[in-house]
């Protein structure tokens, strides 16, 4: 093994044989993991098209392949070794492919990539991704493997780490979102709340804020480009604090700059930290018309003590007193949450719980997942997995129904309604089946999301895509309103002062 680079970045490179081979251009992607990995893939295909390269469907038909990962829970790690897997003797016909693994598996097993997958050219983390084109071209040119990865959360200065890790926000190719009127903007990358089950703060590294002038231009180029929604990410976005030109933003004064952004309709942000919640972005989130009222700000348990040994820094009545802080300032607002269930030392009065407040907070939704123990975390090394799969499968069941049971109860007050949604496309279903529009009135299914983020489906013309529309409920499920485009007579009121849809 050689090193080619400064050691403190972590810039490895390992000698492999093989010469230079012919190749295509094309360039197959699977991602898994979170919104910040979609935004990382879609930016790193943007660049490899810069460079030449064009996106497949088939990864039979690629010469190069990558794989963007998430070691958030084991599972979404196991899919990836096991398409690894998959694709083990692909070289022997094909000895030009370029196999890269990027992203949050590739800074946390590094080097164990190649020995559980030795196929394997490129090890790229997250902090690494603008080097995605040289790499992939000197991997295809020397058949050297590549590693590219940041520095370990205890191997550096606090700076020496933070520089490892890069934000990676290049120019933006609006044809490789995969919708024209919807984009992610990076306002943060990192973790440093260090909740004991979590990996993210290794694999993303420190929290670090990006310049509020950097993401203001970005969101101009966006709605330049079309983009009439923005979703700013963050692991902890709330906690967003950046100083420039002697001002300091925080995630309130960051909202009010992009607000008029000329062309965007709507303003969204994940993911919140319930600790960092303050009124002055609540009551700047109510002033300013564009912002979604949506909150995504996971409790993750119900139970004091189970919250104690995740670390998560606050108690079930402190997360109590902002949810209802959120409800007075905005009344409207959807709240939506994460659950662990099975976490080292859930018993079941401790996952009762956590039900319990799903019943006070009904939220609009909740994301559950089964415990997870994850290497190289505080629980991993201190907390016995002491609940069993089967019961973790249970509690997940139940915590699901009760989920669903109150998401369709509330979705049941829209009604007879009308609500302004953002038309994001067709549905879901509609793409799936494969549906063509109807032959007389070129009606397809479309689907668009309430200023509350609730997702509603209903017929109408693809003209109306990226356009504000005001559509009637009539029906619903757990997850979606069902409705109809409606009329000016809607609007107005109808003669008979009822609504009338079409
Ligand atoms: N930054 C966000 C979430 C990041 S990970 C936050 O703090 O809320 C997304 C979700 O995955 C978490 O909210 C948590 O519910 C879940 N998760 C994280 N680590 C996990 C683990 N080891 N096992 C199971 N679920 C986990
Ligand atoms: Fe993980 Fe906690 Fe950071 Fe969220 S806040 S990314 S759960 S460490
Ligand atoms: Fe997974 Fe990394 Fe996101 S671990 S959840 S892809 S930050």
């Amino acid at each position: 093994m050689t090193q080619t680079s400064n050691e403190k970045t972590g810039f490895l490179a390992e000698e492999e044989n093989t010469g230079n081979q012919p190749h295509n251009n094309k360039l197959f992607i699977e991602t898994v993991g979170c919104q910040m990995n979609l935004l990382d893939s879609e930016l790193v295909v943007g660049a490899l098209r810069q460079s030449g390269y064009e996106l497949a469907s088939d990864i039979n038909e690629a010469d190069t392949l990558l794989f963007n990962t998430c070691s958030v829970r084991e599972h979404a790690e196991h899919k990836v070794y096991s398409q690894l897997g998959r694709i083990k003797f692909f070289k022997k016909d094909r000895p030009n492919l370029v196999i890269g693994v990027m992203g949050c598996m590739a800074q946390k097993d590094q080097k164990l990539i190649f020995k559980r997958a030795p196929h394997v050219d490129l090890v790229v983390g997250t902090g690494q991704l603008a080097e995605i084109p040289r790499l992939v071209q000197e991997a295809r040119n020397d058949r050297k493997r590549k590693v590219a990865v940041s520095l370990g959360r205890k191997n550096g200065s606090k700076l020496e780490i933070s520089s490892s890790f890069q934000s990676y926000d290049p120019l933006r190719d609006p044809e490789m979102r995969p919708s024209p009127y919807q984009a992610f903007v990076r306002i943060m990358i990192g973790c440093d709340k260090f909740c004991t089950y979590c990996v993210v703060p290794s694999t993303r590294g420190p929290e670090q804020s990006r310049p509020p002038s950097d993401i203001a231009s970005e969101v101009k180029v966006l709605a330049g480009q079309g983009v009439k929604e923005v979703t700013l990410l963050g692991q902890t976005v709330n906690s967003y604090k950046h100083t420039e030109n002697g001002k300091q933003y925080r995630l309130a004064d960051l909202l009010e700059l992009i607000h008029d952004t000329n062309g965007i309709d709507r303003i969204k942000f994940i993911t919140s930290y319930p600790k960092d919640m303050g009124n002055d972005l609540l009551t700047t989130m109510r002033d300013l018309p564009k912002l979604s009222r949506y909150i995504h700000v996971p409790v993750q348990s119900g139970c004091n003590d189970v919250l104690k040994l995740m670390k998560r820094g606050y108690t079930v009545e402190e997360y109590l007193e902002m949810h209802d802080r959120i409800k007075e300032i905005m009344p409207d607002c959807a709240v939506s949450s994460d659950f662990i269930v099975g976490h080292p030392g859930e018993t079941e009065e401790a996952f009762q719980k956590s039900l319990d407040i799903i019943r006070l907070c009904r939220f609009k939704n909740s994301f559950i997942f089964k415990y997870s123990p994850r290497p190289g975390t505080k629980a991993f090394d201190k907390l016995a997995d002491d609940v069993p799969d089967k019961e973790k499968k249970r509690r997940n069941n139940i915590m699901l129904d009760l989920q669903n049971e109150i998401s369709e109860e509330d979705n049941y007050h829209f009604i007879g309604k009308e609500v302004e949604v953002l038309v994001e496309g067709m549905s879901k279903t509609f793409i799936k089946k494969g549906l063509e529009p109807d032959s007389e009135t070129q009606k397809v299914q479309l689907m668009g999301r309430t200023k509350c983020d609730r997702i509603v489906v209903f017929d109408g013309n693809r003209r109306l895509e990226g356009s504000l529309a005001n559509i009637g409920i009539y029906d619903c499920t757990p997850t979606t309103l069902l409705g109809m485009i409606v009329t000016k007579e809607f609007q107005h009121g109808s003669e008979e002062g009822l609504p009338i849809l079409h």
